[in-house]
């Protein structure tokens, strides 16, 4: 039997909030540490383990969609084991090291920061000689992790309607033609055209209902509708890349091969998208939504192929959106006290009146009603 111990672990503070969370999950876990995710026939297993999430705090304004990772330093990261998708067995994870995820929003944009260590490889124009990640998103409710969706139908039987329920939001970036730290995705000339697309670097806004069913947003088997948009905004760096200054295209590769270091791929979209196709996956404050990340890397330099990527885990992983009030401060204590003083005067004048209108009431009834107490119950 095979077990893929699914590692997560913060690797900087755990808040007090997170540790009470974490302890009122196990409470309503009963304690199940194995979760049988996908009970098909034939090879596929997964057993994931539950409490396995990447958090999104409240953070505003701290964020520069600039490929850098200065700026998340002191947001907790969740380390994720890199395993072949189709085949997520531990002895064929990723040479390189695990995929931390950190992720926040500040109220209107979810942002996103994936970190994993890789020698620098960047051919210009060749996707698949440079790494490359996907998120994936469930929208549909019967859309599962395994196969993007698990429609049944094939390429050409595959419609929004005899898939309908199995909708998954895809996000990939293929760096190839994307200069590191310049922002790419969502464009005004895509975005005109009423698709998901990314003609300059390749950050391309997709749905898909199985992994043969997969379309950029707007763009269908059978017709298109071109109101749809590339909502995403993203940008790459490698930490052996040195100019601060930024660069041009012909300065390609960028960095020398081969070097040491780590790739850090940056993503951002806001919360709720105009979409009407059921191609966006949404996202609520406060709200939890069924993610996946991908990540492709010329092993050896060997070209990838589609299928041939990582994913952080075998089924959904929870995204948790925290809502603001989390990081409310209480208010200064004098102005605290003054309110709790004048809250205790309150209680006590409303005593005083209720202790005099029940009296009051009382007085009135024995004048009223003469019968005594005792009678009345007798009868
Ligand atoms: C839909 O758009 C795609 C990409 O722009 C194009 O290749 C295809 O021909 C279009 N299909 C229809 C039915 O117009």
């Amino acid at each position: 039997m095979l077990y893929f111990n699914n590692e997560i672990s913060c690797s900087t503070m755990v808040r007090p909030w997170q540790l009470l969370r974490f302890f009122l999950f196990l409470l309503g876990s009963h304690f199940v540490g194995w979760v049988i995710a996908h009970q098909e026939t034939g090879k596929w297993r997964c057993e994931s383990e539950s409490e396995i999430r990447v958090l999104a705090d409240f953070r505003p304004g701290l964020i520069t969609l600039d490929g850098l990772a200065d700026d998340w330093k002191d947001i907790d990261g969740f380390e994720f084991p890199l395993r072949p998708a189709l085949d997520p067995d531990q002895d064929h994870e990723y040479s390189g090291g695990k995929m931390t995820v950190k992720a926040l929003h500040d109220g209107h944009d979810v942002f996103f920061l994936l970190q994993v260590d890789g020698n620098y490889a960047y051919t210009r124009g060749e996707s698949t000689k440079c790494p490359s990640v996907a998120l994936m998103f469930k929208i549909g409710e019967g859309a599962s992790y395994h196969n993007m969706g698990g429609c049944k139908e094939g390429p050409d039987s595959c419609t929004n309607k005899t898939c309908r329920g199995h909708e998954v939001d895809i996000m990939h970036f293929s760096i190839g033609t994307a200069i590191p730290g310049r922002l790419y995705g969502g464009n005004p000339i895509d975005n005109g055209d009423g698709n998901g697309g990314d003609r300059f670097g390749h950050l391309v806004d997709l749905y898909g209902w199985n992994p043969h069913c997969r379309y950029p947003d707007g763009v269908g088997p059978t017709e298109n509708d071109t109101s749809a948009q590339n909502n995403w905004k993203g940008s790459w760096w490698h930490s052996s890349i040195s100019s601060q200054s930024g660069f041009v295209e012909e300065d390609s590769p960028y960095g020398t091969g081969g070097q040491r270091g780590t790739y850090y791929f940056e993503f951002s979209r806001p919360l709720r998208t105009m979409d009407h196709l059921q191609q966006d996956a949404q996202f609520t404050i406060g709200g939890s939504t069924q993610m996946s990340i991908a990540f492709w890397y010329p092993v050896n330099g060997n070209p990838w192929h589609g299928s041939g990527h990582y994913t952080i885990n075998c089924d959904w992983v929870p995204l948790d959106l925290s809502p603001g009030g989390s990081l409310t401060k209480s208010a200064p204590s004098s102005s605290h006290d003054a309110s709790s003083s004048f809250a205790l005067l309150f209680s006590v004048i409303s005593l005083c009146i209720t202790v005099f209108v029940v009296y009051q009431m009382h007085r009135l009834k024995t004048k009223g009603d003469p019968v005594p107490q005792s009678e009345n119950d007798s009868l």
